[in-house]
């Protein structure tokens, strides 16, 4: 081909070159996805708390760990989308300024049951009882597992303190009185009484502040 021949950096070069193919895209993704990234980190919609939200206590906090232990993630999302359907179904959409607190995050991705982001009072202790030892109990066509061990499981001498020094280091500002209080409050407690903790608490707080995102009046 006699074509004329163009010198230098071309796209040709690029095209003909696997590894300089990979280390452009590469950096260009890179970028591209930085550029995303790093002004959420400074977004106060995202990093600071809604109003009424605040650290989960002792108890909700290891209930939180047995719902990460159970798989629980796994069935139920804790996002509501911004849509009128899902709004209907399960309250006021979800806003970042709930999660704050939440290391990691659990909002999920599968739904083959319900989302939870705002189960938070909807149901008595007792019901959730009932519905972790047996679903089928209270809702007949239910295909959630049962979890009957969580009654029978103490959670004393969870090593709570560790776990709240940790994310105070993350930033949940727990004070020192209440990382001292925090084994008590988990005297005679079982697993059960903390992830019922935990699922009472879930949207609730938010709820409000999130309604007022909603209806354009932050
Ligand atoms: C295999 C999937 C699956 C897993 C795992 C699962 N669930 Fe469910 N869950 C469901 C389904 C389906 C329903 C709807 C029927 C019912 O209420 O039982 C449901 C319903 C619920 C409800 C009632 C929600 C509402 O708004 O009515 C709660 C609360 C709940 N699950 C909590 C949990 C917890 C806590 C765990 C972990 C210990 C868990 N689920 C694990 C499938 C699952």
């Amino acid at each position: 081909m006699a074509s004329k021949q163009k010198k230098g950096f071309t796209h040709e070069l690029l095209e003909t070159n696997v590894g300089l193919l990979i280390f452009f895209s590469v950096l260009v993704i890179s970028i591209a996805g930085l550029a995303q990234i790093i002004p959420l980190f400074f977004q106060h919609s995202t990093t600071k708390p809604v109003a009424g939200v605040q650290p989960y206590e002792a108890l909700q906090l290891v209930g939180r760990d047995v719902y990460i232990r159970e798989g629980c993630v796994g069935c139920h999302s804790q996002q509501i989308r911004m849509l009128q359907s899902e709004v209907q179904r399960y309250g006021p959409y979800s806003v970042a300024g709930e999660f704050v607190y939440d290391h990691p995050f659990l909002w999920g991705s599968k739904r083959t049951g319900p989302d939870l982001a705002r189960v938070g009072q909807r149901y008595s202790d007792d019901w959730h009882r009932i519905h972790l030892r047996n679903p089928r109990a209270v809702v007949a066509e239910s295909n959630m597992p049962a979890y009957p061990w969580l009654q029978h499981n103490t959670v004393e001498g969870a090593n709570i303190q560790e776990r709240m020094r940790v994310l105070r280091y993350l930033g949940v500002p727990y004070t020192d009185e209440q990382i001292e209080a925090a084994p008590e409050a988990l005297q005679g407690k079982t697993e059960e009484d903390a992830i019922v903790a935990y699922l009472q608490g879930l949207g609730v707080a938010g709820r409000e502040a999130a309604a007022d995102i909603m209806a354009g009046e932050p």
